[in-house]
């Protein structure tokens, strides 16, 4: 049974179940080298670009290009939920700061709705993609939660950056840090925050943006058995495990199952 602090697994668990015959999805690639390819958005612009051609080369009857379960990561149940992907795969900043954030809007007597959008509203950073992480944590979750929900989620991109003196929402001294006193936010956020503030579930998304603290605040360790309860509310987890369900993010939470596929 799982403790109920969220820890990150060893990943030398994965050893036997990516090798074992029984698992479902144990890998066919047992005695040979994984080679692995980084997809473009994790090296464009940087030093990491990866020699494609170089990598092809190294095909032999040895070597394979990953598909399946990489022995590196700790593997994944047949039938995954959102706590499995929480706990074994999101790096610990983003489990913190979507654990920390669900429990203060929880504790100060938000509601379900609030508190489920608080503990989604960037998951996508957890083991996904960045850019654009409200869009992307949106969509990721649509099938799964409220309209309301998922409307918050990606709308409180946009308003992170638009202060509400009425709200108790100040322009975060953390956005001077990361991205330097003169910046100015694109048009495109400019114009979902405009539509946004009009928006009947505007104080949802808002809300959101007040409970949104970062890592280096001092919060203690959340337990996920304080906020099972409104997951279990408020997320309909699919009988066939995320990723496995058909809907119309599927493909996106087994990209996070299996992130080094080839293909
Ligand atoms: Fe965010
Ligand atoms: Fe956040």
């Amino acid at each position: 049974m799982r403790g109920a602090s969220l820890q990150p697994k060893p990943a030398a668990m994965n050893q036997q179940t990516s090798e074992n015959p029984q698992h479902a999805r144990a890998t066919p690639q047992k005695g040979r080298e994984r080679l692995i390819l980084t997809p473009p958005v994790g090296w464009l612009g940087t030093d990491n670009e990866p020699d494609e051609m170089a990598l092809i080369k190294r095909l032999n009857p040895k070597t394979v290009m990953m598909m399946g379960d990489n022995p590196a990561l700790p593997p994944m149940p047949d039938k995954p939920t959102l706590r499995d992907f929480v706990e074994l795969r999101f790096g610990p900043v983003t489990r913190r700061h979507l654990t920390v954030s669900a429990k203060r809007a929880l504790d100060e007597g938000q509601s379900e709705t609030v508190v489920m959008a608080c503990l989604l509203h960037d998951i996508s950073n957890g083991a996904l993609i960045r850019c654009d992480h409200g869009y992307w944590s949106a969509q990721l979750v649509s099938p799964y939660v409220s309209e309301e929900v998922a409307w918050a989620v990606q709308h409180h991109q946009a308003l992170r950056y638009f202060p509400d003196p009425d709200a108790g929402y100040a322009y975060p001294a953390s956005y001077d840090m990361f991205f330097g006193p003169d910046f100015v936010p694109p048009e495109y956020l400019r114009r979902d925050a405009e539509a946004a503030k009009a928006h009947q579930w505007y104080k949802t998304a808002r809300a959101v943006t007040l409970f949104d603290t970062y890592f280096f605040d001092d919060f203690a360790e959340v337990d996920w058995a304080d906020l099972a309860g409104v997951v279990e509310r408020n997320f309909r987890q699919p009988a066939e495990g995320l990723g496995f369900d058909g809907s119309p993010s599927a493909h996106m939470w087994r990209t996070m199952i299996w992130p080094n596929n080839f293909l």
